[in-house]
């Protein structure tokens, strides 16, 4: 969680200027505020660290990728295609807008692949909502092939990778709109925070109204104001922006520290018999949130995870049987148990999503094992947890091997 461990004297700052006006609404009372817009702030920093021309900030990461959907015009009835390993957030974005999600197969890079968009795409298909997971990249240039190709609209859910970038440009603004997490466990957060990204103005003013009942946030009389479209409310608070401003401008040198310690950690592990890392398509772009191990396949990545919990190791993730991460545990998804019905139960899936046959996802997700990388690591916890690490999964592939 490397944007909560440098918690601060900077964000009790920014907090505290919200506190003296005691305006913690984003808009209006000019009057009252002294000036003080923590949101605007919070999305200027933004476009200045990931190069964006439009930033929108909100409640929350899942409500910014819903909100990039739109934004992008996917909609009711629209095929949209999803990787079966994101956070489920991205898959309830889509299913709560009324669009159909498609699943696709994911590769090394721990993304959607090009050619599993290009075997899901269907004549439907509106658009690809490509997840950048595990603070990396997906392999841009051979997907931007993919979705130019075939016309179809690319909306980025970068919510595990603000500050990953592929070739200089940033996550989140390959497509028509990004989008990022400001949860707690992201490497900027704001307690719950979320900002969409843009360069085209369009989509940001669609953006700006949807996420706040449709306001077009023209002149200074909230009652007044015109709705030019139908929208709701996923408005961010001045409190969540004040810490998610602070924590901002702290993303350039939690990239670099935490690509310092990865690399370290990388090159320390290489060869250990059984290692491999996840792809990363440009390594000079990781925003380096996790170390992501590949061992040989899913029986040695359980044996070593087995290793790691019994020597005490702890600050890792096996998605492959996490609740919300992979698909294999996504039941109520699969049977579209639903408070009340979704679009998608008017139309019907898209696929038979109990019987998803994504083999190369299954082999990828089933070798994962991912280290969230500290910030504030020492040299000498850096080599402990190296020591660790080599010790469990040379006993686990010894057991495995024999
Ligand atoms: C890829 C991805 N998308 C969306 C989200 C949702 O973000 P939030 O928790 O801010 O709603 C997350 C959160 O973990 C995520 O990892």
């Amino acid at each position: 969680m490397p944007g909560t461990e440098l918690f601060g004297a900077e964000e009790r700052k920014e907090i505290n200027d919200v506190l003296e006006t005691g305006i913690l609404f984003r808009y209006n009372h000019d009057a009252q505020r002294n000036n003080i817009w923590k949101a605007r702030e919070m999305e200027a920093e933004v476009c200045k660290v990931v190069g964006a021309k439009y930033a929108h900030a909100m409640s929350s990461g899942s409500t910014a990728a819903q909100c990039a959907m739109v934004a992008a015009g996917i909609g009711a009835g629209d095929e949209v295609i999803v990787p079966p390993f994101t956070y489920i957030a991205t898959i309830e974005a889509a299913l709560m807008i009324g669009a159909l999600p498609v699943f696709a197969e994911i590769d090394e890079t721990l993304c959607l692949s090009a050619e599993g968009i290009r075997k899901a795409i269907t004549p439907r298909t509106k658009g690809v909502c490509l997840v950048h997971m595990c603070g990396q990249m997906a392999d841009m240039e051979a997907i931007m092939e993919v979705i130019h190709k075939h016309n179809l609209v690319l909306v980025e859910d970068a919510g595990q990778a603000m500050g990953a970038s592929y070739k200089g440009v940033s996550t989140g603004l390959w497509g028509k709109t990004g989008a990022y997490s400001y949860d707690f466990f992201k490497i900027a957060t704001a307690g719950e925070g979320g900002v969409m990204v843009t360069n085209d103005e369009q989509a940001y003013k669609h953006a700006d109204s949807y996420s706040d009942h449709g306001h077009d946030h023209i002149g200074s009389n909230r009652g007044m104001e015109q709705h030019p479209i139908v929208g709701f409310n996923y408005r961010i608070s001045e409190l969540h922006a004040a810490v998610g401003l602070a924590q901002t401008r702290r993303v350039p040198y939690l990239v670099e520290k935490n690509n310092e310690h990865k690399k370290w950690l990388m090159s320390r592990l290489a060869n250990v018999p059984g290692v491999s890392f996840a792809h990363i398509p440009d390594p000079d772009g990781d925003s380096a949130t996790f170390l992501n191990l590949l061992l040989p396949d899913t029986e040695s990545a359980q044996a070593v995870v087995a290793e790691l919990n019994a020597a005490g190791v702890g600050g890792f993730n096996y998605w492959f049987t996490n609740m919300y991460h992979f698909i294999n545990q996504w039941d109520h998804i699969k049977t579209l148990r639903t408070a009340s019905k979704l679009t998608i139960e008017l139309l019907g899936a898209p696929q038979d999503y109990a019987q998803l046959d994504l083999p190369k996802s299954q082999e990828v997700v089933g070798r994962l094992i991912s280290f969230g990388v500290r910030v504030t690591w020492t040299q000498t916890e850096l080599e402990t947890l190296a020591n660790n690490l080599e010790a469990a999964i040379r006993k686990a592939m010894v057991a495995y091997t024999c």
